[in-house]
């Protein structure tokens, strides 16, 4: 069975971007991008929030990203080898690859695609992230505490939503990002 796993790279007071939309402070270093790189090469698929994808997609569309370091190129490689499902109602085509859109989260297709699937599942987007969680479907969490604090912005993870998690192993980068790999415990 496959796991689905929630990532996300947030301040420390809980936000993937602030309250203007930025998050170039959780742009990772070329060590932390190694580190995601051996993380995210087993995925087999992406579940995206179209805010997310529409960030993401220049992993394939913009090869000047790939261009600057070789841990870019790296990881758009193993992104674009990736199958992604972009969850959008207003989304009318998508622009890479291996790319479909769902109108709906439907928790029962995630379930099956879990059963069936040999190779994980990851779930990027902490709006679409929240329906994932409330479904009781997310296995684990990797999320990357950046050193800041912004104040307020996009949550990374949702109100109403109360899980017991083992932590599995931690990890602290040279830019004082920090890794916390966690298992999530149904509590209900
Ligand atoms: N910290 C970082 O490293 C980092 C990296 C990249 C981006 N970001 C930021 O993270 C934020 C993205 O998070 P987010 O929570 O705003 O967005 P998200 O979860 O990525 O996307 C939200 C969108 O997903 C679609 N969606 C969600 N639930 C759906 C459902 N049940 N059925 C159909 N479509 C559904 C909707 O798209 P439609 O409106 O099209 O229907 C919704 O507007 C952005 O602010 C982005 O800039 C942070």
């Amino acid at each position: 069975m496959a796991k689905l796993i929630y990532s996300a790279i947030a301040s420390l007071d809980g936000y993937v971007a602030d309250e203007e939309g930025n998050f170039d402070w959780a742009i990772p270093d070329e060590e932390v991008l190694a580190f995601i790189n051996d993380l995210e090469e087993p995925v087999g698929t992406y579940l995206y929030g179209r805010r997310l994808y529409e960030v993401m997609v220049g992993w394939e569309t913009d090869p000047t990203l790939a261009d600057r370091s070789p841990l870019m190129r790296d990881f758009a490689q193993i992104w674009q080898a990736a199958d992604k499902i972009v969850y959008s109602k207003t989304l009318e085509a998508v622009s890479t690859a291996r790319t479909r859109i769902e109108r709906d989260f439907d928790p029962e297709a995630v379930r099956q695609m879990k059963a069936r699937d040999g190779r994980d599942l990851l779930v990027g987007g902490p709006e679409l992230a929240a329906q994932v969680f409330k479904a009781w479907l997310v296995d684990e969490c990797h999320l990357f505490v950046a050193p800041m604090v912004v104040g307020g912005g996009k949550r990374s993870l949702p109100n109403n939503v109360r899980l017991k998690l083992e932590l599995l192993d931690e990890r602290r980068f040279g830019s004082g990002m920090v890794y916390l790999y966690y298992r999530t415990k149904r509590t209900r």
